[in-house]
């Protein structure tokens, strides 16, 4: 079968109104794939009640849509919670991709967006699990090390975004606003189907 074009999806936000999306997506993902995302076994009902609890204040999640179905995530969220994510929180950041979807970029384009979200927030340190050994993970690292201080050696994923700049900020205002309009577009054209 051909490899799906990441050209018939979209980027954007996602909102609470994606989170039976989102959680399909994670279903979606195989033995394998759910190890790496989560660092641990993750079964449907560990999945499902994860994404229950998605979208929390403080989160914030890009997702790669086609026709209404999510077929990529990136998740950044505070920890600790001593502090919110905007007072200088660590936060940790995930990433999955529907596996027929892999290797076209959607990675890259996910973490990006994250990573300029955690600047924006002034996140002090970024967590992204399963770094050490998971060499896609690896290769993604080392594509944003201009924004990031990252040190493989340490090997448990630990990374510092750098402060933001107006550039950043704007850039994601701008992001929003379209991806907000997209999702509109999206919702009209999918209700006038039905
Ligand atoms: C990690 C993951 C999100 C990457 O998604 P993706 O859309 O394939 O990423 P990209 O297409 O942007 O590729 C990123 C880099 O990894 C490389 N890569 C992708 N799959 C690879 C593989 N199986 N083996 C080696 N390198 C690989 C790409 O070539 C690219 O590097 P390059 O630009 O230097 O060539 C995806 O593989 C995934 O969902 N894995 C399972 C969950 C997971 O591991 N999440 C991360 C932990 S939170």
């Amino acid at each position: 079968m051909p490899q799906p074009s990441i050209r018939d999806g979209v980027m954007r936000r996602l909102t609470v109104a994606d989170r039976t999306g989102l959680r399909d997506h994670l279903l979606r993902l195989d033995e394998q794939s759910r190890r790496s995302r989560f660092g641990m076994e993750a079964s449907d009902d560990f999945l499902a009640a994860y994404a229950q609890r998605c979208f929390g204040i403080d989160d914030v999640i890009y997702g790669f849509v086609v026709e209404g179905v999510v077929r990529a995530a990136g998740e950044l969220r505070g920890i600790g919670h001593n502090l919110p994510l905007g007072l200088g929180a660590n936060a940790e950041a995930a990433f999955s991709v529907d596996g027929a979807w892999r290797r076209q970029g959607l990675g890259a384009q996910l973490m990006g967006r994250i990573v300029r979200a955690a600047r924006n927030r002034r996140a002090r340190t970024l967590y992204m699990a399963c770094l050490a050994n998971n060499e896609p993970m690896l290769r993604l690292a080392r594509k944003f090390s201009a924004d990031l201080r990252f040190e493989p050696q340490t090997a448990d994923g630990k990374i510092a975004p750098l402060a933001p700049t107006t550039a950043t900020i704007l850039d994601e205002a701008a992001d929003d606003v379209a991806g907000f309009a997209t999702a509109m577009m999206d919702l009209r054209r999918r209700s006038f189907a039905m």
